[in-house]
Protein backbone atom coordinates (compact mmCIF):
# COMPACT_ATOMS: atom_id res chain seq x y z
CA UNK A 1 0.00 0.00 0.00
CA UNK A 2 1.27 3.32 -0.99
CA UNK A 3 -0.13 6.47 1.14
CA UNK A 4 0.17 9.73 -0.38
CA UNK A 5 -0.49 13.22 1.20
CA UNK A 6 -1.19 16.56 -0.52
CA UNK A 7 -3.83 15.15 -2.96
CA UNK A 8 -6.35 17.71 -3.02
CA UNK A 9 -3.56 19.97 -3.90
CA UNK A 10 -1.34 20.79 -7.23
CA UNK A 11 1.19 18.08 -7.31
CA UNK A 12 -0.33 15.53 -4.97
CA UNK A 13 -3.02 15.37 -7.49
CA UNK A 14 -0.92 14.63 -10.01
CA UNK A 15 1.02 11.68 -8.42
CA UNK A 16 -2.25 10.35 -7.29
CA UNK A 17 -3.24 10.32 -10.64
CA UNK A 18 -0.56 8.67 -12.29
CA UNK A 19 -0.43 5.96 -9.77
CA UNK A 20 -4.31 4.97 -9.93
CA UNK A 21 -3.51 4.84 -13.94
CA UNK A 22 -0.34 2.48 -13.15
CA UNK A 23 -3.19 0.39 -11.13
CA UNK A 24 -1.62 0.70 -8.10
CA UNK A 25 -3.76 0.86 -4.71
CA UNK A 26 -3.13 3.64 -2.69
CA UNK A 27 -4.21 5.47 0.84
CA UNK A 28 -4.99 9.47 0.41
CA UNK A 29 -4.22 10.82 3.34
CA UNK A 30 -5.77 14.38 3.40
CA UNK A 31 -6.95 16.96 5.59
CA UNK A 32 -10.91 17.13 4.16
CA UNK A 33 -11.67 13.68 2.87
CA UNK A 34 -14.43 15.26 1.04
CA UNK A 35 -12.18 17.17 -1.26
CA UNK A 36 -9.78 14.13 -1.96
CA UNK A 37 -10.22 12.95 -5.90
CA UNK A 38 -11.51 10.16 -7.14
CA UNK A 39 -9.41 7.26 -8.31
CA UNK A 40 -9.64 3.74 -9.44
CA UNK A 41 -7.88 2.04 -6.49
CA UNK A 42 -7.83 4.40 -3.88
CA UNK A 43 -9.48 4.80 -0.46
CA UNK A 44 -9.18 7.75 1.78
CA UNK A 45 -8.16 8.57 5.25
CA UNK A 46 -8.66 11.67 6.73
CA UNK A 47 -5.88 13.55 9.17
CA UNK A 48 -3.39 16.40 9.10
CA UNK A 49 0.07 16.73 9.39
CA UNK A 50 1.21 16.28 13.21
CA UNK A 51 -2.66 14.73 14.39
CA UNK A 52 -3.54 12.18 16.12
CA UNK A 53 -5.33 10.67 13.78
CA UNK A 54 -2.33 9.98 11.23
CA UNK A 55 -1.47 6.33 13.12
CA UNK A 56 -4.91 5.13 12.09
CA UNK A 57 -4.44 6.87 8.58
CA UNK A 58 -0.65 5.38 7.73
CA UNK A 59 -1.91 1.90 9.66
CA UNK A 60 -0.83 -0.39 6.85
CA UNK A 61 0.87 1.63 4.36
CA UNK A 62 4.90 0.62 3.22
CA UNK A 63 5.82 3.55 1.21
CA UNK A 64 4.63 6.82 2.14
CA UNK A 65 4.70 9.65 -0.33
CA UNK A 66 5.18 12.82 2.58
CA UNK A 67 4.27 16.41 0.45
CA UNK A 68 5.89 19.46 2.04
CA UNK A 69 3.05 21.32 4.13
CA UNK A 70 2.42 24.85 2.99
CA UNK A 71 4.86 26.98 4.60
CA UNK A 72 4.12 27.97 8.30
CA UNK A 73 6.27 28.86 11.23
CA UNK A 74 5.90 25.41 12.82
CA UNK A 75 6.35 23.71 9.44
CA UNK A 76 9.24 21.28 10.43
CA UNK A 77 7.61 20.69 13.79
CA UNK A 78 4.76 19.11 11.49
CA UNK A 79 6.70 17.59 9.45
CA UNK A 80 8.84 15.71 12.34
CA UNK A 81 5.37 14.67 14.12
CA UNK A 82 4.33 13.31 10.49
CA UNK A 83 7.33 10.99 9.85
CA UNK A 84 7.40 9.60 13.44
CA UNK A 85 4.03 8.79 13.50
CA UNK A 86 4.58 6.59 9.76
CA UNK A 87 7.56 5.02 11.50
CA UNK A 88 5.36 3.93 14.55
CA UNK A 89 2.76 2.86 12.16
CA UNK A 90 5.47 0.41 9.90
CA UNK A 91 6.00 2.55 7.17
CA UNK A 92 9.62 1.18 5.34
CA UNK A 93 9.83 4.10 3.13
CA UNK A 94 9.46 7.57 2.98
CA UNK A 95 9.60 9.65 -0.34
CA UNK A 96 9.88 12.89 0.63
CA UNK A 97 9.36 16.59 -1.47
CA UNK A 98 12.27 18.48 -0.34
CA UNK A 99 14.45 21.42 -2.24
CA UNK A 100 17.05 22.59 -4.43
CA UNK A 101 20.40 22.52 -2.02
CA UNK A 102 18.34 22.12 0.68
CA UNK A 103 20.90 23.03 4.20
CA UNK A 104 20.90 24.86 7.21
CA UNK A 105 22.12 27.61 5.84
CA UNK A 106 20.58 27.88 2.16
CA UNK A 107 20.08 31.13 1.33
CA UNK A 108 16.48 30.05 0.57
CA UNK A 109 14.99 30.31 3.98
CA UNK A 110 12.54 28.21 3.28
CA UNK A 111 14.72 25.34 1.75
CA UNK A 112 16.06 25.19 5.64
CA UNK A 113 12.83 23.62 6.53
CA UNK A 114 13.62 21.08 4.26
CA UNK A 115 16.88 20.17 5.57
CA UNK A 116 15.68 19.47 8.95
CA UNK A 117 13.14 17.26 7.68
CA UNK A 118 15.74 15.74 5.53
CA UNK A 119 17.61 14.93 8.63
CA UNK A 120 14.90 14.05 10.80
CA UNK A 121 13.88 11.29 8.32
CA UNK A 122 17.56 10.00 8.02
CA UNK A 123 18.00 10.29 11.98
CA UNK A 124 14.86 7.55 12.14
CA UNK A 125 14.89 3.77 11.14
CA UNK A 126 13.19 4.03 7.67
CA UNK A 127 14.31 4.18 3.77
CA UNK A 128 14.04 7.33 2.05
CA UNK A 129 14.44 8.79 -1.14
CA UNK A 130 14.61 12.80 -1.30
CA UNK A 131 12.88 15.10 -4.11
CA UNK A 132 14.77 18.21 -4.26
CA UNK A 133 12.65 20.24 -6.57
CA UNK A 134 13.59 23.58 -7.54
CA UNK A 135 10.93 26.30 -8.26
CA UNK A 136 7.99 25.10 -10.01
CA UNK A 137 7.63 26.50 -13.40
CA UNK A 138 4.65 28.02 -12.93
CA UNK A 139 5.83 29.75 -9.49
CA UNK A 140 8.04 31.67 -11.68
CA UNK A 141 5.57 32.81 -14.27
CA UNK A 142 3.23 33.79 -11.29
CA UNK A 143 5.72 36.32 -10.44
CA UNK A 144 4.65 38.52 -12.79
CA UNK A 145 3.00 41.89 -11.44
CA UNK A 146 0.05 43.09 -12.65
CA UNK A 147 1.85 45.78 -13.96
CA UNK A 148 3.86 43.07 -16.65
CA UNK A 149 6.80 43.27 -14.39
CA UNK A 150 9.11 41.11 -12.05
CA UNK A 151 10.35 42.67 -9.40
CA UNK A 152 12.62 41.00 -7.01
CA UNK A 153 16.47 40.49 -5.44
CA UNK A 154 17.54 37.93 -8.18
CA UNK A 155 20.25 39.77 -9.69
CA UNK A 156 21.33 38.23 -13.09
CA UNK A 157 20.99 35.14 -11.30
CA UNK A 158 19.44 31.39 -13.24
CA UNK A 159 16.83 29.21 -12.00
CA UNK A 160 16.55 25.79 -13.52
CA UNK A 161 12.68 25.66 -12.73
CA UNK A 162 10.90 22.48 -13.05
CA UNK A 163 7.75 21.33 -14.25
CA UNK A 164 5.46 19.77 -11.59
CA UNK A 165 4.74 17.11 -13.90
CA UNK A 166 7.71 16.14 -14.83
CA UNK A 167 8.46 15.93 -10.52
CA UNK A 168 5.22 13.87 -10.10
CA UNK A 169 6.47 11.49 -12.86
CA UNK A 170 9.43 11.40 -11.25
CA UNK A 171 7.21 10.61 -7.86
CA UNK A 172 5.36 7.42 -9.30
CA UNK A 173 8.38 6.14 -10.52
CA UNK A 174 10.49 6.16 -7.55
CA UNK A 175 7.48 5.31 -5.34
CA UNK A 176 6.98 1.54 -7.23
CA UNK A 177 10.62 1.31 -7.39
CA UNK A 178 12.13 0.43 -3.91
CA UNK A 179 15.27 0.42 -6.10
CA UNK A 180 15.38 4.46 -5.25
CA UNK A 181 16.03 3.93 -1.68
CA UNK A 182 18.74 6.42 -0.12
CA UNK A 183 18.75 7.92 -3.41
CA UNK A 184 18.50 12.11 -3.31
CA UNK A 185 17.54 13.50 -6.70
CA UNK A 186 17.79 17.48 -7.86
CA UNK A 187 14.49 17.84 -9.97
CA UNK A 188 15.31 20.38 -12.10
CA UNK A 189 13.89 21.34 -16.23
CA UNK A 190 16.21 21.32 -18.63
CA UNK A 191 18.17 24.67 -18.70
CA UNK A 192 18.74 27.59 -16.52
CA UNK A 193 17.53 31.23 -17.18
CA UNK A 194 17.42 34.55 -15.89
CA UNK A 195 14.26 36.65 -14.71
CA UNK A 196 15.21 38.90 -17.80
CA UNK A 197 15.18 35.76 -19.90
CA UNK A 198 12.33 34.24 -18.34
CA UNK A 199 10.26 37.87 -19.17
CA UNK A 200 11.43 37.94 -22.88
CA UNK A 201 9.77 34.08 -23.10
CA UNK A 202 6.76 35.16 -21.42
CA UNK A 203 6.64 38.40 -23.43
CA UNK A 204 6.51 36.07 -26.58
CA UNK A 205 4.09 33.60 -25.24
CA UNK A 206 1.76 35.76 -24.02
CA UNK A 207 1.83 38.77 -26.45
CA UNK A 208 2.19 41.36 -23.59
CA UNK A 209 5.32 43.11 -22.91
CA UNK A 210 6.62 41.31 -19.51
CA UNK A 211 9.59 43.17 -18.34
CA UNK A 212 12.18 41.95 -14.84
CA UNK A 213 13.88 44.76 -12.73
CA UNK A 214 16.14 43.82 -9.91
CA UNK A 215 15.35 45.01 -6.70
CA UNK A 216 17.90 45.59 -4.18
CA UNK A 217 17.21 43.28 -0.70
CA UNK A 218 16.67 46.59 1.15
CA UNK A 219 14.08 47.52 -1.51
CA UNK A 220 12.26 43.80 -1.62
CA UNK A 221 11.73 44.02 2.06
CA UNK A 222 10.36 47.15 2.12
CA UNK A 223 8.03 46.80 -1.08
CA UNK A 224 6.64 43.57 0.67
CA UNK A 225 6.20 45.43 4.04
CA UNK A 226 1.98 46.46 3.07
CA UNK A 227 1.28 43.13 3.29
CA UNK A 228 1.19 42.30 6.60
CA UNK A 229 2.66 39.10 6.66
CA UNK A 230 4.62 37.46 9.46
CA UNK A 231 8.56 37.77 9.18
CA UNK A 232 9.01 34.13 8.24
CA UNK A 233 6.76 34.34 5.32
CA UNK A 234 8.26 38.30 3.94
CA UNK A 235 11.72 36.37 4.31
CA UNK A 236 10.57 33.58 2.75
CA UNK A 237 9.18 35.27 -0.62
CA UNK A 238 12.27 37.74 -0.81
CA UNK A 239 14.84 34.91 -0.26
CA UNK A 240 13.38 32.94 -3.11
CA UNK A 241 14.67 35.83 -5.28
CA UNK A 242 17.91 36.17 -3.42
CA UNK A 243 18.29 32.45 -3.90
CA UNK A 244 18.34 32.92 -7.49
CA UNK A 245 20.46 35.49 -7.13
CA UNK A 246 23.50 33.14 -5.54
CA UNK A 247 23.60 30.43 -7.60
CA UNK A 248 21.95 28.44 -5.82
CA UNK A 249 19.45 27.18 -8.00
CA UNK A 250 21.24 27.16 -11.26
CA UNK A 251 22.12 23.61 -10.74
CA UNK A 252 20.81 21.27 -13.91
CA UNK A 253 20.46 17.45 -13.58
CA UNK A 254 19.90 14.91 -15.49
CA UNK A 255 17.39 13.33 -12.91
CA UNK A 256 14.03 13.73 -14.51
CA UNK A 257 15.41 12.16 -17.77
CA UNK A 258 16.88 9.45 -16.11
CA UNK A 259 13.98 8.38 -14.31
CA UNK A 260 11.16 9.11 -16.12
CA UNK A 261 12.81 8.21 -20.01
CA UNK A 262 11.74 11.51 -21.15
CA UNK A 263 13.44 15.16 -21.46
CA UNK A 264 12.14 17.84 -18.37
CA UNK A 265 9.63 20.37 -19.96
CA UNK A 266 11.72 23.45 -20.64
CA UNK A 267 9.57 27.08 -20.10
CA UNK A 268 9.29 27.37 -23.79
CA UNK A 269 7.31 24.19 -23.68
CA UNK A 270 5.60 25.03 -20.58
CA UNK A 271 3.89 28.40 -21.88
CA UNK A 272 3.12 26.64 -25.28
CA UNK A 273 0.84 24.27 -23.73
CA UNK A 274 -0.54 25.86 -21.34
CA UNK A 275 -0.23 29.86 -21.75
CA UNK A 276 -0.87 31.78 -18.40
CA UNK A 277 -3.78 34.31 -17.73
CA UNK A 278 -2.63 37.18 -18.91
N1 LIG B 1 9.02 24.37 -5.56
C1 LIG B 1 8.07 25.32 -5.61
O1 LIG B 1 8.08 26.24 -6.46
C2 LIG B 1 6.95 25.27 -4.65
C3 LIG B 1 5.89 26.17 -4.84
C4 LIG B 1 4.83 26.07 -3.97
C5 LIG B 1 4.82 25.14 -2.96
N2 LIG B 1 5.86 24.29 -2.81
C6 LIG B 1 5.88 23.23 -1.75
O2 LIG B 1 5.53 22.01 -2.37
C7 LIG B 1 4.35 21.46 -1.75
C8 LIG B 1 3.47 20.81 -2.79
O3 LIG B 1 3.23 21.78 -3.80
P1 LIG B 1 1.79 21.96 -4.44
O4 LIG B 1 2.00 22.82 -5.62
O5 LIG B 1 1.10 20.68 -4.62
O6 LIG B 1 1.05 22.81 -3.29
P2 LIG B 1 -0.51 22.95 -3.06
O7 LIG B 1 -1.26 22.90 -4.34
O8 LIG B 1 -0.67 24.15 -2.18
O9 LIG B 1 -0.91 21.65 -2.22
C9 LIG B 1 -0.42 21.42 -0.92
C10 LIG B 1 -1.03 20.12 -0.46
O10 LIG B 1 -0.49 19.77 0.82
C11 LIG B 1 -1.58 19.64 1.76
N3 LIG B 1 -1.14 20.16 3.04
C12 LIG B 1 -0.54 21.34 3.28
N4 LIG B 1 -0.30 21.49 4.58
C13 LIG B 1 -0.76 20.36 5.19
C14 LIG B 1 -0.82 19.92 6.55
N5 LIG B 1 -0.35 20.68 7.54
N6 LIG B 1 -1.36 18.68 6.80
C15 LIG B 1 -1.84 17.93 5.79
N7 LIG B 1 -1.81 18.30 4.49
C16 LIG B 1 -1.28 19.51 4.20
C17 LIG B 1 -2.69 20.51 1.19
O11 LIG B 1 -3.94 20.11 1.75
P3 LIG B 1 -5.22 21.10 1.73
O12 LIG B 1 -5.84 20.96 0.36
O13 LIG B 1 -6.09 20.57 2.81
O14 LIG B 1 -4.72 22.48 1.99
C18 LIG B 1 -2.56 20.21 -0.29
O15 LIG B 1 -3.13 18.95 -0.62
C19 LIG B 1 3.71 22.66 -1.04
O16 LIG B 1 2.94 22.22 0.05
C20 LIG B 1 4.92 23.49 -0.65
O17 LIG B 1 5.52 23.00 0.55
C21 LIG B 1 6.91 24.32 -3.65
Amino acid sequence: MIGVTGSTGRLGSRIARLLAEAGVPQRLIVRDAERAPALPGAEVAQAAYGEQALAGALDGVETLMLLSATESADRVALHKATVEAAVAAGVRRIVYTSFLGASPGATFTFARDHWHTEEHIRSLDVDFTFLRDNLYLDFVTGLVGEDGTIRGPAGDGRVSAVARDDVAAVAARVLLDPGHSGAVYDLTGPAAFTLAEAAAVLSVATGRRIGYEAETLDEAYRSREAYGAPAWEVAGWVTSYAAIASGELSTVSTAVQDITGHPPTSLETYLANRPPPT
